[in-house]
């Protein structure tokens, strides 16, 4: 049986208890991490839970637990699951209290983590992803990695529903991101992806990917891109915590570079591969 941590315990799955009046199920009033494990370990668990730090503020979610306290706990939850290849899912909602909209006075916020062992996904990394592109009509704190992913799911449903992989959002012709992983591209040898604003979630995976980049002298700039920018590219990819470097090979239908992933994108999984060992 799969070991949870809930409510600052280690249970197995079946006892696990979450209160009707939780305000992460009743508002989306939470936040949460997804972690990689690669060979047992956390996959730059500090950048994560730096996020969460700022996803809390954001939320003016006063967190309990110091970041080392989490670590410690999610290392124990990987340990107690013996998880080698797969990921981590922390949430932390608000708390429970009687339905009202109003921050409850002392409510403390309630913390969810379980694992799941899942392997890199190696086909679509190998071969690429079609996109199609939607309308980014999320909020304006898309920095914040918060519970509420209605806009998220609709998106990336819409894209399965007319055969693509998933949905790459624009705000009226700027590309911000992917309903879960970010975006960049290839032009004339520069890597360019939207700049960590509010209008992207500043991607742990972006992040590497971009370091990765610099090191291989591999001009960036991060600065908003169109739409026109994005069907003219001459390479593309998604990077996130479950899709690694995944590369674009068809958006709304027209192909980029030809249907296959291009050679910036495949220098960078390959220094991805390097760095996760
Ligand atoms: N999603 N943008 C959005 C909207 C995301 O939800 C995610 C991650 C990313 C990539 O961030 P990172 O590289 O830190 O994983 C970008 C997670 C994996 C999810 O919701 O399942």
């Amino acid at each position: 049986t799969s070991i949870y941590w809930h409510d600052n315990a280690f249970l197995p799955e079946e006892e696990v208890r979450i209160s009707p009046h939780d305000r992460g199920y009743n508002f989306g009033d939470g936040i949460y991490e997804v972690f990689r494990v690669y060979g047992g370990e956390l996959f730059e668990a500090e950048a994560h839970f730096e996020r969460l730090r700022l996803s809390a503020e954001g939320l003016k979610l006063a967190l309990p637990w110091e970041n080392d306290g989490l670590h410690a706990a999610m290392k124990e939850l990987v340990e107690r699951n013996a998880l080698a290849e797969g990921t981590v899912y922390l949430q932390i909602s608000r708390g429970t209290a009687p339905r009202n909209h109003l921050f409850p006075a002392d409510a403390a916020p309630v913390a969810l983590a379980y694992t799941r062992e899942v392997g890199r996904p190696v086909q679509a990394m190998d071969q690429g992803i079609s996109v199609v592109t939607l309308e980014d009509i999320r909020w304006l704190h898309c920095n914040y990695k918060t519970l509420n992913l209605l806009a998220n799911v609709l998106a990336k449903q819409e894209a399965a529903d007319r055969g693509a992989a998933d949905a790459v959002l624009h705000r009226s012709g700027i590309v911000t991101e992917s309903s879960a992983s970010n975006v960049m591209i290839v032009k004339n040898g520069t890597l360019i992806t939207h700049p960590a604003d509010n209008l992207i979630l500043h991607g742990v995976t972006r992040a590497v990917a971009l370091r990765l980049a610099r090191a291989a002298e591999i001009p960036t700039e991060e600065r908003t891109f169109t739409l026109d920018e994005l069907y003219a590219a001459d390479e593309a990819f998604v990077t996130g915590t479950t899709v690694e470097i995944t590369p674009i090979v068809a958006v709304d239908g027209r192909e980029v570079n030809d249907g296959k992933p291009g050679p910036i994108t495949r220098r960078l999984q390959r220094e991805f591969a390097a760095v996760i060992g």
